[in-house]
């Protein structure tokens, strides 16, 4: 199996199913031509983040890692209209390409951009005692991703959802001797959870446009 037969089902099932729109596609373009890196999920994983978020009722969402906007606009568009989004980024230029994409897509009233260290922005909402949420994507740098699982765990309600991308890395995830730092957060990430009593976890291996991947998909106790 290619690379190039993952991408053609991806596009034959998301051109039948997903509806992506202008606004979408528009986030993307607007991404490719300001030379972001091309790592968006694809348009039937930000149909799934959206399903998710319907079947969940989620009405709070955290993001961590915002790139051009286009997760957080498939994310946006499944809340309630007094739902809130607030989405992390590093880069401040990211941040401002993804606030020009929401704006256009006519999210700016429900989504929230906080530039900076994930990590950073996460103590913070945990001093301020935020509200906790309903759902948590995670999927900023990954060599992090164990940090950014232990901070989501105090942010996330009972019975929330915690989603972590970019798990399998081509399937790089298995080799405990692997040099990546991204490939190690994963490991230490999945070891986390293994041993998190107040999680019900299961990883998803996906291929597609993106290539061979995965997520994983968590539960917490209610
Ligand atoms: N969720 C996006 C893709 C995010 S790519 C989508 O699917 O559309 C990962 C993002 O994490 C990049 O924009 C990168 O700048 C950001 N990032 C990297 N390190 C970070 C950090 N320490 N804190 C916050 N964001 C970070
Ligand atoms: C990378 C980040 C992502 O969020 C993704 O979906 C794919 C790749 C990366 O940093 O390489
Ligand atoms: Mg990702």
């Amino acid at each position: 199996m290619s690379w190039e037969r993952w991408d053609a089902v991806d596009r034959y099932t998301a051109g039948l199913l997903v509806g992506e729109d202008a606004a979408l596609e528009e986030a993307l373009n607007a991404s490719t031509e300001a030379g972001l890196p091309a790592i968006a999920v694809s348009s039937n994983q930000g149909k799934m983040l959206h399903l998710l978020i319907q079947i969940h009722g989620a009405s709070r969402i955290l993001e961590l890692g915002t790139l051009g906007g286009y997760s957080t606009i498939w994310m946006a568009r499944a809340l309630p209209p007094d739902g809130r989004l607030l989405t992390l980024e590093l880069d401040p230029a990211y941040a401002a390409l993804a606030e020009q994409s929401i704006a256009g897509a006519g999210l700016s009233e429900l989504v929230e951009i906080r530039v900076g260290p994930a990590l950073d922005s996460l103590l913070a909402l945990r001093d301020e005692g935020i509200e906790l949420f309903d759902l948590i994507f995670i999927d900023a740098d990954k060599k992090s991703t164990p940090e950014y699982f232990e901070q989501a765990l105090e942010l996330c309600r009972p019975g929330g959802v915690i989603l972590v991308d970019n798990v399998v890395r081509d399937g790089a995830v298995v080799d405990p001797d692997t040099e990546d730092p991204g490939v190690q957060g994963m490991r230490r990430f999945l070891e986390m959870a293994a041993v998190e009593p107040r999680v019900s976890a299961t990883t998803i291996q996906t291929v597609g446009s993106k290539g061979y991947d995965g997520f994983v998909l968590a539960l917490l106790d209610s």
